[in-house]
């Protein structure tokens, strides 16, 4: 049986400008927006690193730059913790510095939907298939998302998208799949649609933004027409790569907080929080407190 070719790369889009946070937004990406105490796009380049991809590919946009920074190194930073004796936090800055080479940015110059974001990377990545990671998408469970497409990927190969069940009534926040046959790690997709009203929906499952796309899919994004929101969707050129390449659904397992909007954001702040050995103990008392507290309650009356 022929091999399916290896996924090195991921593009990571970080173009957006994060309107859903402003005023927060106004001067620094939303991406670096933290999660406990690391920004939101950590989480998508650990879970690509942890799947096994060797290059990281921003597709960035102007006022992004506090990400550029955050993925190098930072020699005054570490020689004044080195000289205040902070070992532990230059082990730990060091140890998530990408290797050299690794990383790469290109913009994408006007916003015009994300099926526009990924084709301006399609330099970068070239003639192979690769990862593409949302990451206002952030999630845990036993294994990461994009390691669970990998297998579905070794298993099938083709295009593999993640995807996870929604209310029936959320099905036109986002992309949905019409579900086929099953295979071993997921199941065949006959069909994509973005942003579906309930009432026209092939089904829940939603792509929840972990994708193994084949480079052709550039080819016809160049040509792709605007769809839902006047926007260039990625989905709607999905759609048309299915009538000549194979899809298939991994349904992962853990759980996604959508941290492009304000309830997910503090959703996995909550989580995460309470997946930490040194905050767990005391938020398991001061978080039903606040919850449960009167003066909050007065407050926002
Ligand atoms: C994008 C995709 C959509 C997917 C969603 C996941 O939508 O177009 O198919 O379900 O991400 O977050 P967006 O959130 O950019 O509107």
């Amino acid at each position: 049986m022929e091999q399916n070719r290896p996924v090195r790369k991921a593009v990571i889009p970080v173009a957006g400008n994060g309107t859903r946070f402003l005023p927060a937004t106004k001067a620094m990406p939303k991406e670096m927006l933290t999660i406990v105490d690391r920004p939101v796009v950590q989480y998508a380049v650990d879970e690509a690193m942890q799947a096994g991809i060797e290059h990281i590919i921003f597709v960035t946009s102007r006022n992004k730059t506090a990400i550029e920074d955050y993925f190098d190194s930072a020699p005054e930073l570490i020689a004044t913790l080195t000289r205040s004796g902070k070992t532990t936090q230059v082990t730990q800055l060091e140890k998530m510095l990408p290797v050299a080479g690794t990383v790469s940015y290109t913009r994408q110059q006007v916003p015009l939907g994300l099926g526009h974001a990924v084709w301006c990377a399609r330099e970068l990545v070239g003639n192979e298939p690769f990862a593409l990671l949302l990451p206002d998408m952030v999630s845990y469970g036993r294994q990461g998302c994009m390691a669970g497409l990998m297998e579905l990927y070794e298993e099938v190969g083709g295009n593999v998208i993640a995807v996870e069940e929604c209310a029936p009534e959320e099905t036109s926040s986002y992309g949905i799949v019409a579900m086929g046959t099953s295979v071993q790690h997921g199941f065949e997709v006959t069909g994509m649609v973005e942003k579906p009203d309930p009432s026209v929906a092939p089904s829940n499952y939603y792509i929840n933004g972990r994708y193994i796309l084949q480079p052709e899919i550039f080819e016809l994004l160049a040509g792709q027409e605007r769809g839902a929101g006047n926007e260039i969707q990625l989905t709607d050129s999905m759609q048309r790569l299915a009538k000549t390449q194979s899809f298939h659904a991994h349904p992962y397992q853990g759980r996604t907080f959508d941290c492009g909007s304000k309830r997910g954001f503090i959703e996995a702040n909550v989580a995460f929080s309470m997946l930490r050995a040194d905050m767990r103990d005391q938020l398991s008392v001061s978080l039903p407190e606040i919850l449960a507290s009167h003066e909050t309650r007065v407050q926002a009356a």
